[in-house]
């Protein structure tokens, strides 16, 4: 237990569909460490997505903003609602908060963990001899790219569209410093991930890590392009350590790579950059599940785990959240997605179990 009880002041964000659901777990398991570690919590909420949209007319208002610039760390749910997915129309999306979202806050790194837990190697799509012990660290470049390139849009008739891929140097530097830096803590060996052979953007990825991999000496770097990664992600999970690439391919993969641990609902994310870090779920607001009380709040709870973590620095605090989730799920006290043979509990039964693990 830490001696000196520090203050931590949080911006909660629970966005759109399940997002409330798991997010209210997660805040109860960020009480309950802190009550143990002697911790002052202070929080706010904030609204993003949908809901922001319904209320305020825009999907990341600057209230929020501002809300997450005074604040410590966010806590992040989901966004995403079907009335816009079906309407390729629609002026505003949800999706723009986030892209928003991540721009203002200068969130350049996306780090997600890919890890697997024993109780549920059985739901994996791979054999089990492939994915046990499959442990490596996805950072996807997240403020950069195709995803804010312009130009974008469509030609006047209307029958041609174009979206720009953009990467400057200081983007890919600092991105690729951050891959060495974490490989240098891990297994010591990073993938740069390109389409070398094809984009002048990845092209100039390549050249720049060519340049910055002699500083880190005691790390291997590995070249992979894209299309092979795909592949060696679902044949060889545990020949990666640190995979670093760009926004989109980041985007696809790290999709990719969740499912091989057994389900989307288990993996957590930290986005961090210049302003305050964002903690957020890999998974989407699963609307179907929207306030069914069924939805899986682990990954939610695990990106409180990286939270405390890469926020605050209190490895003792994400730590005991690990093992807190880690025993719920050897006791079986688990949402439908991932039960076994048992029961499927609900999503505020999984939470009470870790709170009340946690604070024993
Ligand atoms: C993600 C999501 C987002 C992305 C969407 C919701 C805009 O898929 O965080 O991976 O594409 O970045
Ligand atoms: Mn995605």
């Amino acid at each position: 237990m830490s001696t000196k009880g520090r203050e931590l002041n949080i911006a909660v964000l629970p966005g759109d569909g399940i997002g409330p659901e798991i997010v209210e777990q997660a805040l109860n398991v960020t009480k309950a460490v802190c009550e143990k570690f002697g911790h002052t919590l202070t929080y706010e909420y904030g609204i993003v997505g949908a809901c922001a949209i319904d209320s305020l007319g825009e999907p990341y208002p600057q209230k929020t903003h501002d809300l997450c610039m005074k604040s410590d760390a966010v806590l992040f749910g989901a966004i995403g609602d079907p009335k816009y997915d079906n309407n390729p129309a629609a002026k505003v999306r949800p999706e723009q908060g986030l892209l928003k979202m991540r721009k203002d806050l200068g969130l350049y790194a996306n780090i997600r963990p890919v890890t697997t837990f024993p109780s549920l190697i059985h739901k994996s799509p791979l054999r089990a001899d492939l994915v046990e012990g499959a442990d490596f660290m996805c950072i996807r470049e997240l403020t950069g790219g195709m995803y804010f390139g312009r130009p974008q849009g469509r030609a006047e008739d209307g029958n041609t569209a174009y979206d720009t891929c953009i990467y400057t140097r200081e983007e890919i530097e600092r991105i690729l410093h951050l891959a060495y830096k974490y490989a240098g803590q891990r297994n010591k060996k990073v993938t740069v991930v390109d389409k070398a052979n094809v984009l002048a953007t990845s092209r100039l990825w390549r050249q720049i890590a060519q340049e910055i991999a002699p500083q880190y000496p005691d790390v291997e770097t590995e070249y992979m392009f894209v299309d092979n990664a795909a592949m060696r992600i679902i044949q060889w999970p545990k020949s990666f350590d640190v995979l670093v690439t760009e926004n989109l391919f980041g985007d696809i993969l790290t999709d990719e790579a969740s499912v091989i641990t057994g389900s989307l609902g288990m993996l957590p994310s930290a986005s961090v950059g210049i302003h305050t870090s964002v903690f957020e779920p890999i998974h989407g607001s699963y609307p179907q599940a929207a306030g069914k009380n069924i939805a899986n709040p682990l990954a939610t709870i695990l990106s409180a785990a990286l939270m405390f973590e890469y926020a605050f620095g209190m490895m003792k605090e994400g730590a005991l959240i690990r093992e807190a989730v880690a025993a719920s799920m050897s006791a079986g006290i688990v949402t439908e997605d991932i039960a076994n043979n048992g029961p499927a509990y609900k999503t505020t039964d999984v939470g009470e179990w870790i709170v009340n693990y946690i604070s024993k």
